[in-house]
């Protein structure tokens, strides 16, 4: 059973590309590589034991792309992870990630349509729901105004694949990620991130090996227990592995809808300075952190309700807040070293 995974050599790709490996299934990933390192291919040969197959090339080319699914007509099924991610990056330059995200998702439907393959996975994000007003926020919450251009590629895609299901033969799970950390338990695959991270976790990370001089912490004056903002910390590793359900449940044609929504967090928010807290607890070291002001763009608060992906998929996320800092921890500690010898 061969499965399409584009953006597999990127952080939550790469970590569901060995899940479905470790599952038996064929994986050819294609990635253009402006994300990610060609030498996460050996590293998950070194977890699983087989080297996927993978091809360079920039799906927003539709030429390239439609060669592609002419060459692959086994394919049985996509998980569409190949987009451009920084939100304050789509802020400066629109036009790229309306381009990247939204071509490459457009190129990918019409090799579908062209060559029968009815099942796609694609990846969301909670940033679709702003600030809800109800916590912990349903799959059925309104979707907001997007804050940036990225957020607005996730919208827009929904709205793409929606409307596709209604007319073609097409299958969706669309899953919205809550706020995925952490990394692979062998410390061979994880997160890299190009230049100064914008993300808690890694900027967590790089502070304590002394990369970075200080972190950060963007307000300490919401309406929260201890003032810092909370979000919903999921492990990348439950998270992929949410995605190997949701690919099955559209192979074996159990899903409900022509296009599905489900939320991927742990049901548990945690504040900033819980996350440092938990990151000093296990790792041993003190950070250097300061309270600056808030971020522009950011919420005060979200967490997921997960119940549906519980019920309906029959997934929950099993790692805590400790667990996916001890695995980011160890993560940083293997590419420093590997930079360092
Ligand atoms: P990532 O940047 O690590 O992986 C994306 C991969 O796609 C990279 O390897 C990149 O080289 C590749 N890519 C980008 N554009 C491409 C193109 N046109 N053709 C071929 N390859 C291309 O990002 P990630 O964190 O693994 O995120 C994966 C997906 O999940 C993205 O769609 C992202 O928007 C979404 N998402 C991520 C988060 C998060 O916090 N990481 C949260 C919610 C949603
Ligand atoms: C988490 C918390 C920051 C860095 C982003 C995207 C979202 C989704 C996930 C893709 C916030 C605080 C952060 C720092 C800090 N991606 N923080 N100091 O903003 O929830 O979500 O990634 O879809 O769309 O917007 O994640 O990790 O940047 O921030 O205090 O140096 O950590 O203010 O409260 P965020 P994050």
């Amino acid at each position: 059973m061969k499965i399409l995974v584009t953006g597999g050599t990127g952080y939550i790709g790469s970590h569901t590309v060995v899940e479905l490996q470790q599952k038996g299934y064929e994986v050819i990933i294609v990635d253009n590589l402006s994300n990610s390192n060609i030498d996460v291919l050996p590293n998950i040969e070194k977890i699983t034991g087989v080297k996927p197959l993978f091809e360079k090339f920039d799906l927003y080319d539709n030429v390239k792309t439609s060669d592609f699914f002419k060459r692959h007509n086994d394919i049985k099924a996509i998980i569409h992870f190949a987009a451009y991610k920084a939100v304050g990056e789509s802020v400066e330059k629109p036009l790229m990630y309306y381009h990247n995200n939204l071509f490459s998702l457009i190129n990918i439907l019409y090799g579908m349509k062209d060559n029968n393959i009815k099942n796609i996975v694609f990846s969301s994000s909670c940033t679709v729901y702003g600030q809800p007003e109800q916590l912990p926020v349903k799959e059925d919450a309104p979707v907001l105004k997007a804050l940036s251009p990225y957020g607005n590629t996730k919208q827009i895609s929904e709205e793409i694949l929606t409307d596709t299901c209604k007319t073609t033969d097409l299958n969706a799970i669309l899953l919205r990620y809550f706020n995925p950390i952490g990394a692979h338990e062998s410390a061979l695959i994880g997160e890299l991130p190009l230049g100064i991270p914008n993300n808690l976790v890694p900027f967590i990370t790089q502070t304590a090996i002394g990369i970075r001089e200080q972190l950060r912490v963007f307000g300490d004056d919401y309406n929260t227990p201890d003032g810092t903002a909370i979000r919903d910390y999921i492990h990348v590793v439950d998270l992929a592995k949410a995605h190997v359900i949701a690919v099955e449940r559209l192979l074996e044609n159990k899903n409900k809808l022509k296009n599905e929504i489900f939320n991927l967090g742990t049901g548990k928010g945690n504040s900033v300075l819980e996350v440092i807290k938990s990151f000093e607890k296990v790792s041993g070291v003190k950070l250097n952190y300061k309270i600056v002001e808030r971020r522009p763009g950011d919420i005060e608060q979200v967490w997921a309700d997960t119940e549906f992906a519980n019920k309906e998929l029959g997934w929950k996320a099993e790692k805590n807040i400790d667990e996916m800092n001890l695995s980011a921890w160890k993560w940083e500690k293997a590419i420093h070293n590997k930079a360092t010898t």
